[in-house]
């Protein structure tokens, strides 16, 4: 297994020797490397089982070391990343030569990003090089949002996890790209659509699945527990499966009853900021459960709802 731990300058160490380091960010825990070694962003690959046409992101300290990185910056994206970041906002944008083809599958655009967690930011300040980094995750499951989640399936392949707590946002970045100067979102996450319409005007969202080669992580099914998932109205699918046995992941109101052990209640409040932060602990609880299935149902589809919604459907898709 990993070492678990908070210390910046062994991980620093083991990323310019080469090797990989899961670091946490305030979506998801990502899988670090050097993004302009090789042999570091192969490693990556093999340790997620990752297929290569699926493009990874390159995380930097600050808007002025993504100018090194890429040709230009459209005004959108320019004015997004000066309000928000460090933040869950992936951009899209055209690269330099110094990135290499395996980081962007051969694509002209790579994806940018600055993470808001401190652990990290110190980190990337310290580093001669920007971080590639997926989730840390096995190609396909659900992303982890602690330290503990990397550990269960990346911890044999792996020397040290940077341990940043639990992540605040709980689901990976918003992915917004730009074709000539229109903006478009490819992926729903963190950052609410409603907040990028306010700053920069309407947005197009594609979040197509297989046949969208822009976005080849989208694929239909992803983020998926190796159990089944079903969504819809909690009381009509707890009748419908009552022969079986199964968990259930309730927005705010528990289900009467049913064993409080069964189920999981994102937000009692009803926040979907909270809704968010639980959902994959809770879909990873449950998937380690001696369960069959898995019935979920929808959150309100506003803000970070609709990401939430997103990785719902994504994670119940066959
Ligand atoms: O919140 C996040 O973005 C997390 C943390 C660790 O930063 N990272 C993350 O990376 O979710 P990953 O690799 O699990 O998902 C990245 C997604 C994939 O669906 C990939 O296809 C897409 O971003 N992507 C990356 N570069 C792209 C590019 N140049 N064009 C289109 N899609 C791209
Ligand atoms: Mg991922």
């Amino acid at each position: 297994m990993a070492e678990i731990g908070k210390d910046i300058a062994r991980a620093k160490e083991l990323l310019e020797q080469g090797e990989l380091v899961a670091i946490p960010t305030e979506t998801v825990y990502g899988l670090a490397g050097n993004a302009l070694d090789l042999n570091a962003i192969l490693k990556i690959f093999k340790v997620k089982n990752r297929p290569h046409f699926d493009p990874l992101i390159v995380h930097v300290g600050s808007l002025d070391q993504a100018r090194d990185l890429v040709e230009s910056i459209p005004a959108k994206a320019e004015k997004l990343a000066q309000l928000f970041w460090p933040g869950p906002l992936t951009l899209l944008l055209k690269r330099k030569s110094v990135i290499p083809d395996l980081i962007t599958s051969g694509m002209d655009t790579v994806g940018i990003r600055c993470p808001d967690h401190q652990l990290t930011q110190s980190l990337l300040q310290s580093l001669a090089f920007p971080l590639a980094a997926p989730s840390a995750n096995p190609f396909g499951y659900v992303s982890p949002t602690s330290a503990a989640h990397v550990n269960d399936q990346l911890g044999p392949q792996l020397d040290y996890i940077l341990d940043g707590g639990e992540c605040r946002v709980g689901l990976e970045s918003t992915i917004i790209g730009f074709e000539n100067d229109k903006p478009i979102i490819y992926r729903l996450g963190g950052f609410s659509v409603e907040l990028i319409e306010k700053t920069i005007g309407s947005v197009s969202i594609q979040l197509n699945t297989s046949s969208n080669p822009k976005a080849p992580g989208q694929l239909k099914s992803h983020y998926s527990p190796s159990k089944k998932v079903v969504i819809g109205n909690l009381t009509e699918l707890v009748k419908e499966h009552a022969s079986k046995k199964f968990g259930i992941i309730a927005f705010s109101e528990r289900i009467e009853g049913i064993a409080s052990d069964q189920q999981r209640v994102l937000s009692p409040n009803g926040s979907l900021d909270e809704a968010a932060q639980h959902l994959f602990a809770a879909l990873r609880e449950l998937d380690k459960r001696k369960i069959e299935i898995i019935l979920a149902e929808p959150v309100p589809d506003i803000g970070i709802g609709k990401a939430i919604n997103d990785r719902l459907n994504r994670a119940s898709a066959e």
